[in-house]
C-alpha cells in the first residue's frame, strides 16, 4: 500500500524526461499512449514538470501549470488509469538549469545563489551555455513554495494519484541543499538546518494542501550531474529525513550514492526513514535485476525504481517474471521527438 493506493508490484517506472510536450509544456495523446503502455509498473512516476514557467528547464517539457496543460495530463492519467495503473507526477523546478531561451517569457533562471553551471543548454539544436541564475530575493520564496503547492493541487486537477518534490539531479530543491549551489547568507543558507529549510517547507506545505500520503519526494545525495556538488551530505540527509518523518510522507524516494562517494544513502535512509522507501540506481551504475530482488529480499527498500529498462521494456514486469530477454535502450531518442523510440518498443508478443 502507498497510502491509499494498493500496488500490485514493487516495481517503480521512474520520472524520465523525454521532451515531447508541445512548444506550450501540454502533452497529448501520443504521451497518453506511451504512459498506458507502461501501465502495469506498480507505480509510474511521470517526468519533471514545471509547477511554473519560471521553472522549466528544456525545450518539450511539460507543465502543469496551465488549463491546457492540465487538461493535456488529463489524457494520460485517464489512459493508465483505463489501463489499470497508478501514476504520479513529479514536480520539477529546474532552478539554475535553464535558460532565457527556454523560459516562457524569457525570465532569466532563478536560483538559490548567482552560481552559473557549467555546462551548456540545447535550444533548437544549438548548445548555448547556461545563463547565470538571478538569486531570489528573501521576500520571493513563499511565492516559489506556493507554485509547488499549486502544481500539487493542478495535478490531483488532471487526475495524478499523487506528486514527487524533485529534490535531485542539480534543480532548484537540490540547489537549496548544496553548499556549493547555495551561498546564502540568510535562514535559507550555512548551517545544514538552514539549507534543509526551503525543501522541508516546501514539503510541507504541499503535504498540508494536497495530503502527506500521496505526497513524494526524491533526493540524490552525491550525484553529480547539472555541476552540482556537496560537500557535507553525510551529514546533511539524515537531518533532512529528521526533519521530513513527522510529515507522513506518502515515500521517499532515494537515489544510491556513487560508487566512489564512500557510503549508501539508501541504507542510511532505511535506517532514518520512518515510511516507505524507494530506492534507485543512479546514472553511473546500472543495477543488475538480481540486485533489485536482493535489495527487496533483504528489507533494503520497500520498492524498486528503474528508468532506462521502462523506456525500451514497456512489459518490464511481466517481462522481470517471466524471465524474457530485457530489451536495451537506444540513448539516441531519449530527448525530443515523436514516437520513434517512444511508443515503438513492443511488448511480449505484440506485433510492432
Ligand atoms: C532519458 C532520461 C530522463 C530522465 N529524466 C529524469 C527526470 O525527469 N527526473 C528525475 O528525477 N530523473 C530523471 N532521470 C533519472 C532516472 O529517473 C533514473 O534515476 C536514472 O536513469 C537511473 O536509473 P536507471 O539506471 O534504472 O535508468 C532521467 C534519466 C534518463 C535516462
Amino acid at each position: 500500500m502507498l497510502g491509499d493506493l494498493e500496488l500490485p508490484n514493487r516495481l517503480v517506472m521512474a520520472p524520465l524526461t523525454r521532451m515531447r510536450a508541445d512548444a506550450d509544456g501540454v502533452m497529448g495523446p501520443l504521451n497518453a499512449e506511451y504512459y498506458a503502455q507502461r501501465a502495469s509498473a506498480g507505480l509510474i512516476i511521470a517526468e519533471g514538470t514545471f509547477p511554473h514557467s519560471s521553472g522549466k528547464s528544456y525545450p518539450g517539457q511539460p507543465g502543469i501549470e496551465t488549463a491546457e496543460q492540465i487538461a493535456g495530463w488529463r489524457l494520460v492519467t485517464d489512459a493508465v488509469h483505463g489501463a489499470g495503473g497508478r501514476i504520479f507526477l513529479q514536480l520539477m523546478h529546474g532552478g539554475r538549469i535553464g535558460h532565457e531561451r527556454i523560459t516562457p517569457g524569457g525570465g532569466r533562471p532563478v536560483a538559490p545563489s548567482a552560481v552559473r553551471p557549467e555546462g551548456e543548454a540545447r535550444i533548437d539544436g544549438e548548445k548555448v551555455p547556461f545563463d547565470e541564475p538571478r538569486a531570489l530575493e528573501p521576500g520571493e520564496i513563499p511565492a516559489v513554495q506556493e507554485q509547488f503547492a499549486q502544481g500539487a493541487q493542478n495535478a490531483l486537477e488532471a487526475g495524478f494519484d499523487g506528486v514527487e518534490l524533485h529534490s535531485a539531479n542539480g534543480y532548484l530543491l537540490h540547489e537549496f541543499l548544496s553548499d556549493v549551489t547555495n551561498l546564502r547568507s540568510d535562514e535559507y543558507g550555512g548551517a545544514i538546518e538552514n539549507r534543509c529549510r526551503f525543501v522541508v517547507e516546501t514539503a510541507r506545505l504541499v503535504a498540508e494542501r494536497i495530503g502527506a500520503e500521496r505526497v513524494g519526494i526524491r533526493l540524490s545525495p552525491d550525484q553529480n550531474v547539472n555541476d552540482i556538488s556537496e560537500t557535507e551530505s553525510r551529514a546533511l540527509y539524515p537531518h533532512l529525513l529528521g526533519e521530513l518523518n513527522p510529515f507522513g510522507l506518502g515515500y521517499l524516494h532515494m537515489m544510491e550514492t556513487p560508487p566512489d562517494s564512500g557510503w549508501s544513502s539508501v541504507e542510511i535512509a532505511r535506517k532514518s526513514w520512518n515510511g516507505t522507501l524507494i530506492a534507485n540506481s543512479n546514472f553511473q551504475v546500472d543495477w543488475p535485476l538480481e540486485l533489485a530482488d536482493e535489495t527487496i529480499a533483504e528489507g533494503r527498500a520497500d520498492l524498486i525504481c528503474y528508468g532506462r529498462r521502462f523506456i525500451s521494456n514497456p512489459d518490464l514486469v511481466e517481462r522481470i517474471r517471466s524471465g524474457a530477454p530485457i530489451a536495451e535502450a537506444d540513448f539516441r531518442t531519449f530527448y525530443g521527438g515523436g514516437s520513434e523510440g517512444y511508443t515503438d518498443y513492443p511488448s511480449l508478443g505484440s506485433a510492432s
